[in-house]
């Protein structure tokens, strides 16, 4: 039976460590760091984490500041809202919750997101800077995934690592990251022709496809590492529940080690936004 990796204990561990610094840089250099979060529209997912994501921030000493925008809100009205935030001093991360109503367009979004309060790290200079092997600020989620594979496998060179999905927010910057440990990165999707032959060869597996229980023990290498990345709100009749897509109950039997859902990526998500934060308040401090 596969170990499973107990991302809520490291994401709480990670907070501490987050507290300490900010503790430290309010004593000692009279700086707050600032988490902006910016919710269009009233998505019950999307407020549940916007919600987290504040509460979160204050926990470890930082101020939060909410900002609930009513789905009717113009692309225009939020751009002046990021510039009001990007010229304000206390401000040091800048995050606009995704997805946005379909009347805004995310690019235009994150393009206007100053790239030094990008804590998302999804602006073009952030993540041209990660493709590259700059020192910008990385996406949260697969800074998560790699804490979570490091804690598991110790060094991650020469591991063969199996990226399924190739979003902006998870896929492309994972396959980026992992490079830069010196895996050997192979990227899956849904146009991939027998993706489970592709998945099997890894010794690393990260599933972020969207899709509930598509990674079943016939995708997965015995004794591989998998990280969970999908989390898919099911609703059936009164129960609702969060399910990944991997199906943990077969893959549990054949891999190493997995990460479940909730629990396992998720919390590391939200302190790894903490985390960019204090980087981004750092930097801006000089
Ligand atoms: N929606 C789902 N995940 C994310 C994320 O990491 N950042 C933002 N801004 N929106 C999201």
């Amino acid at each position: 039976m596969a170990t499973w990796i107990d991302g809520k204990a490291q994401a709480d561990a990670l907070r501490e460590t987050v507290a300490d610094a900010v503790g430290r840089l309010v004593d000692q250099r009279g700086l707050l760091p600032g988490l902006a979060v910016i919710l269009v529209g009233d998505d019950p997912a999307s407020q549940v984490y916007v919600r987290r994501k504040g509460q979160h921030a204050r926990e470890v000493g930082m101020r939060s500041f909410e900002h609930a925008l009513p789905t009717a809100t113009s692309q225009a009205m939020l751009l002046e809202r990021i510039a009001g935030l990007n010229r304000d001093p206390r401000v040091h991360g800048i995050l606009v919750q995704l997805p946005l109503p379909a009347h805004i367009d995310p690019e235009a979004v994150i393009h206007a997101i100053d790239p030094a309060k990008d804590v998302d790290g999804f602006h073009p200079l952030n993540a041209g800077a990660l493709a590259v092997g700059g020192e910008g600020l990385v996406p949260c989620t697969p800074l998560g995934c790699v804490q979570l594979l490091k804690s598991q496998l110790g060094e991650l060179a020469g591991q063969h690592a199996v990226v399924l999905g190739r979003s902006r927010i998870v896929g492309r910057p994972l396959a980026s990251l992992l490079l830069r440990e010196d895996c050997t990165v192979t990227v899956a999707h849904s146009r991939t022709p027998d993706p489970a032959t592709i998945c099997r060869q890894g010794d690393i597996l990260v599933a972020a496809a969207g899709r509930p229980g598509l990674v079943r023990d016939d995708w997965v290498k015995p004794g591989a590492t998998v990280i969970d990345v999908g989390i898919t709100r099911l609703e059936d009749g009164d129960s609702r529940r969060l399910v990944g897509d991997v199906d943990a109950v077969s893959v549990s039997r054949v891999a190493g080690a997995l990460t479940p859902v909730p629990g396992g990526v998720g919390p590391m998500t939200i302190a790894c936004l903490l985390h960019n934060t204090l980087v981004a308040a750092c930097r801006q401090l000089g």
